[in-house]
């Protein structure tokens, strides 16, 4: 299958912003009844109680029927720090399949000391994408795009005349994102961009987080143009050079975010919440001075 460039084919789009993590997740479909994909979808999660909740999950739930919609895929840009997928329960609730970048398997070995990993996680997501593999969601055509940098397997999904980054590129006024993960590299990372802001100027843009800075209200649509002309860390002229140095300066300074030791555990096994111990209670594992 060849994907054609179409910006015509203009889907149709529906974000959920979650205040909690920042994380938007979308439902994007070419008109009510036909197939949709979900992307990077929350479940909810309270650290300090460590209970979590499908109240997020469920607005999305309603939405696919209200529309009457069929989930046909439930795609990960990468596997989330900040979040815990919900992807697992919306596949229960609504079928889909899940589906998330080949080189999730780098992510995979790279946190294999630290979360002793069950036996087949390479085959824990249904679908994993080459680089440009080519995918439909009903009539509308998709393309995987691979943007590494700021984890080895971050993937952008082009979809008509929508693209959705990812964690690339943030707002305007936002930035990139860290590169301090295992795996990520800000020269890569740049690169990665570089190929996203080639794509036509009118392309909408669809970030995977926003935190707005004070006094602005989250917004997650921009276009090619406006990310070339404003982007605070890599506007058009920006060297590879001076990205990389602030972005590797900038990270120097970054906490780790809040949910990153359950999420990942999480995420690198498609959103599966470890099983029952004998007294019938999930845990999540803190590894303790390995990270
Ligand atoms: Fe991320």
């Amino acid at each position: 299958m060849i994907f054609y460039y179409n910006d015509r084919m203009k889907p149709l789009i529906q974000a959920f912003h979650d205040k909690n993590t920042g994380t938007v997740t979308y439902v994007v479909y070419q008109n009510d009844g036909a197939d949709c994909a979900i992307i990077d979808s929350v479940l909810d999660y309270d650290p300090k109680s460590g209970r979590t909740s499908t109240a997020s999950a469920d607005l999305v739930v309603d939405f696919v029927r209200a529309h009457r919609l069929k989930a046909v895929w439930l795609l990960e840009t990468h596997a989330h720090a900040d979040h815990l997928s919900a992807a697992p329960y919306l596949s229960r609730q609504l079928g889909g399949r899940t589906g998330i970048g080949a080189q999730i398997a780098v992510v995979q070995q790279a946190f294999a000391r630290m979360f002793p990993q069950r036996p087949g996680i390479e085959r824990s997501f249904d679908h994993l994408f080459q680089p440009d593999e080519v995918f439909a969601i009903g009539a509308l055509q998709a393309r995987a795009l691979h943007v590494p940098g700021h984890t080895p397997a971050d993937m952008a999904y082009q979809i008509g005349d929508a693209v959705f980054v990812g964690d690339t590129m943030f707002m305007p006024d936002v930035g990139t994102a860290r590169c301090d993960f295992p795996g990520g590299c800000a020269a890569t990372l740049y690169r990665s961009v570089r190929r996203l802001l080639e794509l036509p100027p009118q392309t909408r843009l669809f970030m995977c987080h926003d935190y707005p800075p004070a006094g602005r209200e989250a917004r997650w649509e921009v276009t090619v143009a406006e990310q070339s002309e404003n982007n605070i860390h890599i506007r058009a002229g920006v060297t590879e050079e001076q990205f990389v140095e602030m972005r590797t300066r900038r990270d120097a300074t970054l906490d780790m975010p809040v949910l990153i030791l359950p999420a990942i555990q999480v995420n690198i096994n498609a959103g599966q919440l470890p099983e029952a111990e004998e007294n019938g209670v999930r845990y999540l594992k803190i590894p303790l001075n390995a990270f």
